[in-house]
This record gives structure tokens, C-alpha cells and sequence, in this order.
């Protein structure tokens, strides 16, 4: 059906969803290995175009290779490696391991070709997944979606120019207005084929700041109700069901994460802003504008104080101490455990005016803090696991969560989760975006796909 528009199609055997599990589709044909030769085969040999395939790693590299080697030998011309397995997501996503893909790489026929996936945060990222894995390409997809300037090669210094924002420690990143901007007009020019609204060169300190105030009063004005109604009033004419409108909104979400867990007044414009409405947006996008300028103003006026007196938000992970484990070595720092999040949030983060990746907490993280919990099942498991001595199973070691309309329960007491992403099970797999608490900080409850 497809074949006439698209250059290949590729088989998705990597989405985790419950969704898939009812469907038996996904990574829950993994364990039917005949049915994937099958399928692929079948494709291989009636379609006009090639056909390729995305897995997820198995239990172990033994397993995953000859996984891999099944699926290409049924005809998949591009081999993609998400190094997560099918129990890695929501809480539990943690860190994809390259060192499966490497495996592959050395053990595969020098001229499979193959995508690694999995743990792409940053720019320099893509280079060291390349060079680790020996992977001849790279795939992403939620880096891109909090941070879409991923792909894009940072200006030298000197040359920043105004999309651009270098600080004085010399860390930067793609500003979060330039690439919300960037966004729109190609929704005006591509979704709704229309012009971009004419825009005032963006901000950098130094540039007439009159319009910062000129807007002022209509900024705060629209937080209030009546100019709101007004607004909506204004765009109802304007309003589209395309989907590339309605996805618009959870996008930004994604782009906006970090910085509206700071301005919570733009979050909750974004939150009452119609998913179809492009003017509501456009407003949203003067409100972002406008404090990356005062932002970006503070910081030059502080000589860069500015950030370092606000209070950097920690992560919710690190408000507890984990747990000991016994056998392990406690005494290693936050910044070398592999099971804490704290050396990537260090690595990552950026001023709130830069658009920067969503760190998730790892599990044993989110397990300290409460968000997750073992269902009872997997304490069954884990129980007989450890009973056990022999681990040659294929089974997964990794648990399931119980959470429950979005509380889970943990050590003892039932907790909120919050600033925590947990999976969705979206039939379109689509992004949701998060139900707003106006009590809290930050966001409370997101939800993401991941393949
Ligand atoms: C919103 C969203 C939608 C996705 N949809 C698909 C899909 O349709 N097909 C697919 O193979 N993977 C899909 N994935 C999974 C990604 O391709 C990828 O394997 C996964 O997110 C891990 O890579 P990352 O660490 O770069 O996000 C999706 C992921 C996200 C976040």
C-alpha cells in the first residue's frame, strides 16, 4: 500500500506498549523469532522497495545476535539496534547499552548495515555512538523532541550569532525561543502553507529593549482571564484539526519542560491554549521570547550570577538517598555510579533559556524516590530468582511498576509522581502533553512512547 511513496519500509520491532503486547506486535514478537523471518521474508521478497528492521536488545549479546542475524538473514537490508530491552521504558527506560551494538557490530558481516539507537542527549552525542558502537548511522527520536536542535553543529565561539547562546564557562545550546520560533514558521509555511508572521530580529543583549515593555502589559494582562477569552475569540477562525497542528502543542511541552518548571505562568498559558489554536501559540512563543530576553539581559547585567543564584532545581532522584545496596560499592560518588543520573544532569544542563534533553531519573533512582515500586509479581520473581542458582534464563530481570492514576506507592507511603515520565500507551503513539497541577513546580504527569 505504501510502497509507491516512500523509499522502504521498516518494521518496528521494537515498541514496548501495552498496546503491543495485545496486539502481538512490537518487541512481543521477539520471542517469535519464525513469525519475524516470516514477516520480513515476506516483505523481502513481494515488495518493490527494501525493508528494514528496528529491534530492541535481548537478555543477553548471544541472544540479540542471533536475533539480529534472523532478521537480516530473512532480507532486512538496515538493521536498527535500540539498546534498551523490551522492559526498559517509563521509570524504567534508564540508559541504552552501546556495548550490545558493538557486540554486533563485530560479529555481523562487515557490510550489515547498522543503526544504533538509544541515548542521544546532546550534539557530541552522535559522534560517540558512532565511534563506540561502530554503527554506520544513528537514530533518535526523544532527545530530538525536548531538544531539536540536536543534529545541528554549535557555531564557533565568536560566531554565535542570536540563535546560538554561549555562557561564560563556554557551555551553550540553540536557544529554546530560536527553536520554538524556527517551529513555527515551518508549521505557518509547511502545515498551513502560509507566510510566517514578520518577526523582529530576535533578541541579544545590547538591542533595543523597548518592546520587551511596550509587551509587558499585554503579556501579564493575557494571563488573566478576560484577554484570554478575547484571544481565543481572535484565533477561532483560525483553528486547524490538521494533525501536524494538534500534535503542536504536546511538542512544546517537551521543548518547554525544563523551562516552564521554572515559569509556570507560560506553562499554564500553554496548558489553557487550544491544541489547535496557531495564534494562541504565537502568543505563548512572545511570552517564551520575552523572558529569554530578560534572561539573557540578567545574566550579562550579573556578570553570569544570575544563574548561579537561582536555585538550580535538583533532580527528584537525588532528593533521597538511594538505597544500599548490599555487596555494592556505596562509597562511589553520585558522578561515576552508572545507576545515578547525576554526571548526565551535570553534563546537560543548561541555563533554562537553551533548549537542553530531559534526564530521566534511572530506575533505581525512581525506586529511592517512591515513583516505582515491584509489583507483587515481580517480587515473586525476584524472590525466586535470588533462590535460585542458576540465571540462565531469558527472562527479564527487570521489574514492572505498579502505578496507579498516576500515584505509585513506595517505601511505605504513597507519593505523587512527578517530573517523571511515564509510558503511555497511545494507540497513534503520539506524545501526550501533561495534565497541569497549578499546586506544583513543575510539571506532574507526562507520558511518552518509546519504540
Ligand atoms: C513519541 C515517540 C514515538 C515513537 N514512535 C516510534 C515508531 O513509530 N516506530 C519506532 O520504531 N519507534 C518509535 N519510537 C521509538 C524511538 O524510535 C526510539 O527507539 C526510542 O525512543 C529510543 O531512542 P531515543 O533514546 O533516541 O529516544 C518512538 C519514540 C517516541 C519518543
Amino acid at each position: 500500500m505504501v510502497a509507491p511513496y516512500c523509499d522502504a519500509v521498516d518494521l518496528n520491532l521494537g515498541c514496548p506498549q501495552g498496546i503491543a503486547r495485545k496486539g502481538h506486535y512490537g518487541a512481543f514478537l521477539q520471542e517469535d523469532q519464525e513469525l519475524i523471518y516470516k514477516l520480513i521474508n515476506n516483505l523481502h521478497k513481494n515488495l518493490p522497495i527494501p525493508v528494514t528492521a528496528k529491534i530492541r536488545i535481548l537478555e543477553t549479546k548471544e541472544d540479540t545476535l542471533a536475533y539480529a542475524k534472523n532478521v537480516l538473514s530473512a532480507g532486512a537490508s538496515i538493521l536498527t539496534v535500540h539498546g534498551r530491552r523490551r522492559e526498559q521504558k517509563g521509570h524504567l527506560t534508564g540508559v541504552a547499552d552501546w556495548g550490545y551494538i558493538r557486540y554486533l557490530r563485530e560479529n555481523l558481516p562487515k557490510e550489515t548495515v547498522i543503526f544504533a539507537n538509544g541515548n542521544i542527549l546532546q550534539y557530541g552525542d552522535i559522534e560517540k555512538c558512532l565511534e563506540v558502537t561502530g554503527a554506520d548511522a544513528v537514530m533518535s527520536a526523544e532527545g530530538n523532541l525536548s531538544d531539536p536542535s540536536v543534529f545541528a553543529a554549535p557555531p564557533p565561539v565568536g560566531k554565535e550569532g542570536r540563535e546560538y547562546w554561549r555562557g561564560r564557562d563556554g557551555k551553550g545550546g540553540y536557544r529554546v525561543d530560536a527553536v520554538f520560533r524556527r517551529y513555527m514558521d515551518i508549521l505557518h509555511k509547511y502545515a498551513l502553507e502560509h507566510e510566517p508572521p514578520k518577526r523582529r530580529s530576535l533578541f541579544i543583549v545590547g538591542d533595543d529593549e523597548s518592546w520587551l515593555h511596550d509587551t509587558e502589559a499585554r503579556d501579564g494582562d493575557h494571563e488573566e482571564g478576560p484577554v484570554r477569552k478575547k484571544l481565543k475569540q481572535d484565533s477561532a477562525n483560525k483553528r486547524s484539526t490538521s494533525p501536524n497542528i494538534v500534535a503542536v502543542r504536546p511538542h512544546l511541552f517537551h521543548l518547554l519542560r525544563h523551562f516552564i518548571s521554572r515559569h509556570t505562568d507560560i506553562r499554564d498559558t500553554l496548558a489553557r491554549t487550544s491544541p489547535s489554536d496557531m495564534d494562541g501559540m504565537e502568543k505563548v512563543l512572545e511570552m517564551v521570547e520575552k523572558r529569554v530576553a530578560q534572561g539573557l539581559i540578567d545574566y550579562e547585567r550579573t556578570d553570569g550570577k544570575s544563574i548561579e543564584e537561582e536555585p538550580v532545581p535538583k533532580p527528584k532522584s537525588q532528593d533521597k538517598e538511594p538505597p544500599k545496596d548490599e555487596g555494592a560499592n556505596n562509597d562511589i560518588e553520585p558522578e561515576d555510579d552508572p545507576d545515578s543520573s547525576v554526571a548526565t544532569v551535570k553534563a546537560c544542563k543548561r541555563p533554562w533559556w537553551i533548549a537542553q534533553p530531559i534526564i530521566r531519573p534511572l530506575p533505581k533512582e525512581a525506586l529511592a524516590k517512591g515513583s516505582i515500586k515491584l509489583s507483587k509479581k515481580d517480587k515473586k520473581k525476584q524472590a525466586q530468582e535470588q533462590a535460585a542458582t542458576s540465571t540462565t534464563s531469558s527472562t527479564v530481570a527487570i521489574p514492572t511498576t505498579e502505578t496507579v492514576n498516576g500515584k505509585a506507592e513506595g517505601n511505605g507511603h504513597t507519593q505523587k509522581v512527578e517530573d517523571e515520565l511515564p509510558i503511555s500507551d497511545e494507540k497513534d503513539g503520539s506524545v501526550s502533553e501533561p495534565p497541569i497541577d497549578p499546586m506544583a513546580p513543575g510539571l506532574t504527569k507526562d507520558a511518552l512512547v518509546s519504540g
